[in-house]
């Protein structure tokens, strides 16, 4: 894979200097891999293999090392995402209480199973493992926003929720 793969993102032109700016302001840089991904995931909403080749050389660290790190987090996607990721947390506390359910009628009503995206590119659903909120269990975490407590007939409000700020 050549370096210029990198120009064929969306707006990469705009992000990667967006992206450079915050690597250039770390003093460490090889111990920022993690706060690079996340930044990277933010701008361009999935890491493919062409960014990671790209942060692996701007970091000075092996490409095995970024994608070990990559796959080893469930937050981190290789996958374009819809514009908003529900995330059903699946760790023992949510589990418990009925996440499974949880998971199940968000799939049902979007008519996707966990991993997918729905056709018009709005959602994506996942489930991931404990996000260190498991007092609010069964967590569900919609892009950045936490949402606990929720049980199967919180589903549709949350879905409605969302379609209509896609709609603004
Ligand atoms: S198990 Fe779900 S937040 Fe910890």
């Amino acid at each position: 894979m050549i370096m210029e793969d990198i120009y064929r993102l969306e707006e990469a032109d705009k992000k990667l200097p967006v992206l450079d700016e915050f690597i250039e302001s770390l003093s460490v840089k090889q111990d920022e891999v993690i706060a690079v991904l996340h930044k990277a995931q933010q701008l361009f909403g999935y890491l493919p293999a062409e960014l990671q080749l790209y942060i692996a050389r701007k970091l000075d660290v092996p490409a095995s090392h970024i994608y070990g790190v990559v796959s080893f987090y469930s937050y981190f996607t290789q996958e374009k995402r819809g514009t908003y990721t529900i995330n059903i947390c699946m760790g023992t506390a949510c589990f418990v209480k009925g996440a499974d359910k949880v998971l199940n009628e968000f799939a049902r009503q979007l008519g996707i199973k966990s991993g997918e995206t729905t056709e018009d590119g709005a959602f994506t659903l996942t489930d991931v493992r404990c996000i260190g909120a498991c007092g609010l269990a069964p967590v569900v975490l919609v892009n950045e926003k936490v949402y606990g407590h929720i049980q199967p007939e919180d589903v549709s409000r949350i879905i409605d929720t969302y379609k209509e700020k896609k709609g603004e």
